[in-house]
């Protein structure tokens, strides 16, 4: 079914070659007109060819050098864009574009395992092409593996998600069609916590389990009291291991793992060019709901997965990790460290509102950032998913078993 879609792309191209062809048909007209009644000015035909030549070449140029790809420019305009870049060009197309390459560069303890067992079971309801990569710990390439990487994600039959833990990659830089972009963040420190909790002691599979199979941990390390990593500077609880969901949108650049303003707003202008939507944990049911809506290729029928009973009884696997929530001190001195972060943050949780409001769901208004009563409320503000790591794939084996009668 969804094959007949595939003509996203094409329809695509089709766009982008139509004024360069109205262009040239023009050229024509006058040519054979000035023809008739005059001796061909030879000098004015050369000079008009070679006009023609350099607005050819230099549109080309234009569309392989940046700007967002064509297919989300459609999609905003679809929607009646007013926030994004571009307000001219062709007239709103009426139906939904579909894209057919999408893909969600997973940023790690936001939630994306559960995302990913969604995708697996909507991968086989609407037959798109899921690829899941199994690797968790190389969120950056040389630019030797970009280049692979990106091509072969190009040359994964359409339509297709791909998903990985990755920080952005550039598809535009070296000529290849960029896909589309999703993604999900969640609150900077929450997602500290959960990585920091998650490392040390696993998650629903238990304890003892973790214990075992992570024997390189020395008990100095994992019953390091979380305090005194974040108020004596241990460098897992300071920059730059704490600017970790900017480089995700930045890119592969080097300074894009600096934490600093060229990386915030490098995020920033990424998202707004090249992501369809970046959603927040915090609301997740709204993420998935706009996802239907902006995806409704890949993504019908979420809702009604994610709420059914089968689907819930999952979110019991989450319980076992230990949590201890940080003492007030800590957590600001924590904040004042990830303040490029709740930039970031902030900005994303803005845009997605914007992007709520345009289809019609109401935000629920959240306490201004960094007073104390945010600061307490803030380790208790997301509810737990299930988290994504290694042995992923294990894991879904075990979760479709749940899920055998949807
Ligand atoms: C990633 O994990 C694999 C095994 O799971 C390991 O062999 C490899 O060295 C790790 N790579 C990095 C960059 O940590
Ligand atoms: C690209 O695909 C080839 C063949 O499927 C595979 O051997 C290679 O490892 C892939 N490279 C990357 C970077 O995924
Ligand atoms: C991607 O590459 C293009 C072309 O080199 C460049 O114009 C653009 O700024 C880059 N975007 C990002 C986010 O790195
Ligand atoms: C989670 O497990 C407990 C005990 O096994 C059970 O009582 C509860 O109903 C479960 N919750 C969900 C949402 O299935």
């Amino acid at each position: 079914m969804m094959k007949n879609f595939s003509g996203g792309p094409l329809h695509n191209h089709h766009h982008k070659q139509t004024p360069g062809q109205i262009r040239e048909r023009n050229h024509r007209r006058s040519g054979v007109l000035c023809a008739l009644p005059w001796r061909v000015s030879l000098r004015g035909y050369g000079f008009c060819m070679a006009a023609l030549f350099l607005f050819c070449f230099g549109s080309l140029v234009y569309q392989l050098n940046g700007g967002p790809p064509k297919i989300l420019l459609d999609i905003r305009q679809y929607l009646g864009e007013s926030t994004y870049l571009d307000d001219h060009g062709p007239p709103a197309p009426r139906v939904l574009p579909f894209p057919s390459q999408v893909v969600y560069n997973r940023v790690g303890k936001c939630g994306s395992r559960t995302v990913v067992i969604l995708l697996r079971l909507l991968a086989e309801k609407h037959q798109f092409n899921l690829v899941s990569s199994d690797i968790h710990n190389k969120t950056r390439l040389t630019k030797h593996e970009q280049v692979d990487l990106m091509k072969n994600i190009s040359f994964m039959p359409q339509p297709f998600l791909y998903t990985r833990h990755v920080h952005f990659l550039n598809f535009t830089r070296f000529r290849i069609e960029q896909p589309v972009y999703i993604n999900i963040i969640r609150d900077p420190i929450n997602r500290f916590l959960s990585n920091y909790f998650f490392r040390r002691f696993g998650d629903w599979r238990g304890e003892q389990n973790h214990l075992i199979r992570t024997p390189g941990m020395k008990d100095d390390e994992r019953y390091l009291d979380i305090n005194v990593c974040i108020l004596e500077n241990y460098p897992e609880c300071s920059n730059p291991k704490v600017f970790y969901i900017i480089p995700y949108f930045c890119g592969q650049h080097p300074q894009c793992r600096e934490p600093g303003a060229w990386a915030l707003e490098r995020a920033k202008q990424n998202v707004l060019e090249n992501y369809l939507l970046v959603g927040i944990l915090e609301e997740l049911e709204d993420v998935l709901l706009l996802l239907e809506r902006l995806l409704p290729h890949y993504f019908t029928g979420v809702l009604d997965i994610y709420k059914s009973p089968d689907y819930r009884k999952m979110g019991n696997m989450t319980g076992t990790v230990r949590k201890h929530t940080p003492s007030l001190e800590a957590l600001q001195v924590l904040y004042q460290r990830m303040r490029y972060e709740y930039d970031f943050y902030n900005f994303v949780r803005d845009q997605f509102h914007l992007m709520k409001k345009k289809i019609g769901l109401k935000s629920v208004s959240q306490p201004p950032a960094y007073s104390p009563a945010f600061l307490r409320e803030l380790t208790l503000r997301t509810p737990e998913p299930l988290d994504e790591d290694e042995e992923l794939d294990t894991d879904l084996d075990d979760a479709k078993s749940w899920l055998v009668h949807l």
